[in-house]
């Protein structure tokens, strides 16, 4: 069976713009480095999505570098970088996204009272004013401009208007309105773009955009509503990530046009198959686990478990089924590999999960993969999908974990004996601890000296079984830096040490660029 998509020929395009490394990295501890923003903007790009928001330049040199490398690397997608209206912030912008083949700069400032009096601390006269001049020196870098209107469902409609009339006579060439507080609902939020298309003499000259957030559930059916009333470009990002609840899930808005074309007569250009890869890919990097039960990309949501529903798929899956597994990237059967299988199976198996990686990597993967099928009877997707995952969080990283032993149960104290290698040099230690995961933690705090505050610790089962890997998730603050790290493991406290160092190894490098900015 084939999803119940309907083709019509008259669909109208509509461009995904995606901010998961913008926005949706300013959801806390959701940080990624530039290694882990790459592979992401690389396999946005393969998934065609139209426009890539690689970060805020200004805001530190980190992302500066983040934007500028991956304007230079990726040719098939627009690279955007965000910035406030001061011309500061878009020379920064402007000198990120030079090397692009297609560049964009998205600036913004608020519309709406509360924000202009509270926040901006300004009138509407310096507002107005601000437009026009952030609006003017962007297009000094690029033809492709966007303006948003800060807080705009919550600004008065005719200043909002004028601002956006500045914006399009000054060259902006899309209008983005966002709902930055999750506000509004469908029905106004329709409204609104419907009728600042027909209020704005030049409305016809730009793309109308929606940028949604999440705080009331409700941002994938306003961005859609924005859509059916005139918008074509949905600003969104992988697993809804954002700030707060975040923002419209990229998965559900693509999802939701190509399984209802029938009634919404729009398309996006995404390879939907690849949308379960980005969704394990944002999950992987960020240490954010996707809720079981989360439309299209949830562990759940292909998963029939009442008997009449079995029933019914297997006498027919459409009964209830409305598109396939495979339309979003999940292969039919996650049983694969065992401890028999060979390199070409293991790679025809990466390639078929979306993992192309280069022989020494293989080698490495193969080797990983053998030694956990020793361990594993039945090798899933999902343990694949850990196991690379895992080897590319421990990419050359300051502290790696070398031998790990640990004494627990009823007669403590629990203990933990570890060896680490740290900037090249073997260094052991021996710990107690409050618990077997206390120990390995003191153990290596014995070994890495330092203040950070253990924020988030959480272990997951990557299949079933009591054989399953552990997917551990370790949560780091210091000082305001927030550093997520993750690993898996068949031993729960190998991944919790493994996650441990690869969350001090984040912090380090969050360090290092909070320094440099
Ligand atoms: O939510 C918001 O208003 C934003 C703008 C910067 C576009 O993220
Ligand atoms: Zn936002």
């Amino acid at each position: 069976m084939t999803s119940q998509t309907h083709q019509t020929s008259a669909k109208e395009r509509v461009l995904i713009f995606d901010t998961t490394m913008r926005d949706g990295e300013q959801s806390p501890g959701a940080s990624m480095t530039i290694r882990e923003k790459l592979e992401l903007a690389e396999l946005l790009q393969e998934m065609k999505v139209d426009i890539c928001e690689a970060g805020f330049a200004a805001s530190s040199e980190g992302d500066f570098q983040c934007v500028s490398q991956i304007a230079e690397l990726m040719k098939d997608m627009t690279i955007c970088s965000l910035a406030r209206s001061t011309l500061t912030d878009i020379d920064r912008a402007g000198e990120a996204v030079k090397k692009a083949k297609s560049s964009r700069i998205h600036t913004f400032i608020s519309t709406s009272p509360v924000h202009m009096k509270h926040k901006l601390r300004m009138g509407e006269n310096a507002v107005l004013e601000a437009v026009g001049a952030s609006v003017t020196h962007s297009r000094k870098y690029t033809g492709d401009v966007e303006w948003s209107a800060e807080d705009a469902t919550r600004s008065d409609f005719d200043f909002l208007c004028k601002a956006i009339d500045i914006a399009i006579r000054s060259g902006a060439t899309v209008i983005n309105i966002p709902d930055t507080v999750g506000y509004s609902h469908p029905a106004e939020y329709g409204g609104l773009i419907r009728r600042l298309i027909e209020t704005i003499p030049d409305s016809d000259k730009v793309i109308w955009s929606t940028h949604c957030h999440n705080d009331l559930g409700l941002a994938v059916a306003n961005s859609l509503a924005g859509v059916i009333n005139g918008a074509r470009q949905i600003e969104c990002a992988v697993n809804g990530m954002g700030e707060r609840a975040g923002n419209a899930a990229l998965e559900e808005c693509v999802m939701a046009l190509k399984v209802r074309g029938d009634s919404m007569p729009y398309e996006t250009g995404v390879v939907t198959q690849k949308l379960s890869r980005a969704s394990k890919m944002v999950s992987s990097i960020t240490g954010f686990p996707v809720q079981y039960n989360k439309a299209i990309v949830g562990k759940n949501a292909f998963a029939h478990e009442s008997g009449i529903h079995q029933d019914g798929m297997l006498k027919h899956r459409e009964t209830y089924e409305i598109m396939t597994p495979e339309d979003v990237g999940v292969p039919s059967t996650s049983l694969i590999l065992g401890k028999l299988s060979g390199r070409n199976a293991f790679r025809d198996k990466l390639e078929s999960l979306g993992y192309v990686l280069d022989q020494p990597a293989l080698n490495d993967a193969f080797k990983r993969f053998k030694d956990l099928a020793d361990k594993k009877k039945h090798v899933f997707d999902e343990d694949i999908v850990a196991l690379v995952d895992d080897q590319r969080a421990g990419d050359k990283e300051r502290i790696a974990l070398k031998r790990l032993k640990v004494v627990a149960g009823t007669d403590g104290p629990q203990t933990a004996e570890i060896e680490l290698v740290i900037d090249g040099e073997l260094q052991a230690a021996q710990s107690a601890g409050n618990g077997p995961v206390d120990a390995v933690f003191n153990a290596i705090r014995a070994l890495a000296p330092h203040d950070a505050v253990l924020e988030l610790y959480q272990v997951s089962a990557v299949t079933e079984g009591t054989d399953a890997q552990a997917t551990v998730s370790v949560r780091l603050a210091d000082q305001g830096l927030v550093a997520t790290g993750k690993a898996s493991d068949p031993d729960t406290l190998v991944a919790s040490a493994r996650a441990y160092v690869h969350a001090l190894n984040k912090l380090e490098v969050r360090r290092q660029k909070a320094k440099a900015a």
